[in-house]
């Protein structure tokens, strides 16, 4: 009732001047606008918005300029695959509408055998779409519980939050076989949704959006199952892209403004000062140098071949929630040790959640199993594919206990550091893939300016920080002690 208030106040336009779309508008304008195609379906899916939980449609981009985007039909809440993984999410003690990753990152560890349980939950209804079965659900009359007495009844007592999981207890294991489970419904279901839709349009390019369009591993089976050709996932699917969608389709649809290409990249934040990073560790005396672009590049490969880990930072900040090459923290991919450093020195979380690997576009079937539209998919790490047997010993860092990566290529023309240093690194250790996560620690956001890089830096176990063309070495690692000292002793 009273956003247009509030915005309209915070702004200072008059309200008469506030436009607005609805959400799963919002969602699709900002698949369907953002992806390089002309012509394509649009499926989104989230938990809710307003009151749908799904939509189909479909979107052209005409060569008179004029774009239209649309709208077939559309599932309601209570209805609705992100509600039903969210309950999940909450029966396995994490945070709703927050921690669904996790839930898939379990998922690896389990198998499904309570699928047919999951499906009394879930039902195909005869015109294509699903109902929830309500008696297991609570979310729909109560902020408090998603789900209902019926619900612990068929799956067992739910996990608290502060419990470990431990995957060699039966009660662990159960956990991991709810969520192996659950994203096997969602995925059957997101499926045969897609099949139909390439049935009913004909095309061959899929937009999809919405928060359930970060589930990599649904992506993937859409993209090999559904019969589209390509799949394209925006850098920012859930509720933050809707702000690009919304801002879009007021453009092309509202004003009805000529078409333009949207730059095909994810990178419109600030963009990080190399200087600000050089004065702000000079003072606290690390090694700091300056270097030009080439020679920089390969002594950060040095680095990295010589296991150090680096936080990198590079131009403007990524929008959305993957880090894809801007705020990265990159570490050699080859070693279980490495995981387990990262784990345990830097990100601080679960064993059970998986690194991401990064490799150039051009190679990245070299290593992972992609199907044909897999690199598209993997342009902003939107799918997770199986790495290639021959390489699961070279790459245990960034693999899956169930043999997957959510991987990343790179393209020279969206991150052309990036791509250079991958092709850097492969000169020294035979393969130009690197681990690939969010610059941030657990539970915080991921670094903006250099100052966060820093302060992150600091905090943590990262060897090596890099912004721009500066590059700053810890004074606690030995290298770097030695020449501080060697500094010290010309001094005086
Ligand atoms: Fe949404």
């Amino acid at each position: 009732m009273w956003i247009r208030g509030i915005i309209s106040s915070h702004l200072g336009v008059p309200g008469h001047r506030i436009l607005f779309t609805e959400h799963h508008q919002s969602h699709a304008a900002a698949a369907f606008l953002t992806a390089p195609t002309r012509r394509a379906a649009i499926l989104t899916t989230d938990a809710v918005g307003e009151w749908a939980t799904l939509s189909v449609g479909d979107g052209e981009r005409l060569a008179n300029g004029s774009t239209t985007i649309r709208h077939f039909r559309e599932i309601r809440f209570p209805h609705s695959l992100g509600m039903l993984y969210s309950t999940f999410t909450a029966y396995l003690g994490f945070k709703v509408n927050e921690d669904e990753y996790k839930v898939m990152g379990l998922a690896g560890y389990g198998r499904p055998t309570l699928v047919e349980q999951v499906r009394k939950l879930i039902h195909r209804t005869p015109d294509g779409a699903f109902a929830l079965d309500l008696d297991y659900f609570e979310f729909h009359t109560t902020a408090e519980r998603s789900y209902s007495l019926r619900f612990i009844d068929l799956f067992g007592t739910p996990r608290r939050p502060y419990e470990v999981i431990n995957l060699d207890t039966t009660e662990g294991q159960r956990f991991a076989d709810c969520a192996a489970s659950v994203q096997r419904v969602v995925e059957d279901t997101l499926v045969e949704i897609a099949q139909s839709l390439h049935q009913e349009t004909g095309l061959p390019d899929l937009c999809l959006g919405g928060g359930v369009a970060l589930n990599g591993l649904a992506n993937a089976r859409i993209l090999a199952e559904s019969g589209f050709e390509c799949v394209f996932v925006p850098p920012a699917p859930g509720d933050a892209g809707c702000a690009i969608g919304a801002a879009l389709y007021a453009d092309r649809i509202w004003f009805k403004n000529p078409d333009r290409d949207v730059p095909d990249h994810p990178f419109w934040g600030p963009t990080v000062d190399g200087s600000e990073l050089a004065r702000l560790a000079h003072d606290d005396d690390h090694v700091v140098e300056e270097f030009e672009d080439g020679t920089l590049i390969e002594q950060i490969a040095d680095d990295l071949a010589a296991g150090l880990i680096v936080g990198w930072m590079e131009g403007a900040l990524e929008f959305g929630p993957r880090a894809l090459g801007h705020r990265s923290i990159l570490a050699a991919p080859h070693s279980v040790e490495m995981r387990d450093r990262l784990n345990r020195e830097i990100k601080y979380r679960e064993p059970f959640r998986p690194f991401a690997p990064v490799v150039p576009i051009e190679v990245a079937s070299r290593y992972f199993n992609l199907p044909p539209g897999g690199t598209r998919l993997s342009r902003f790490m939107s799918g997770v594919f199986p790495v290639r047997d021959e390489w699961l010993s070279r790459l245990q860092a960034i693999t899956h206990v169930d043999g997957t990566a959510r991987v990343q290529a790179v393209d020279a023309g969206m991150a052309p550091r990036l791509h250079a240093l991958l092709e850097a690194y492969g000169r020294r250790s035979g393969m130009p893939v690197l681990l690939n996560t969010s610059f941030n620690l657990a539970g915080e956001p991921i670094v903006n300016r250099a100052v966060e890089g820093y302060a992150t830096f600091l905090r943590c176990g990262i060897d090596v920080l890099v912004a721009g063309q500066t590059r700053v070495m810890k004074r606690s690692l030995p290298v770097a002690r030695a020449r501080v000292e060697k500094r010290e002793e010309e001094v005086a």
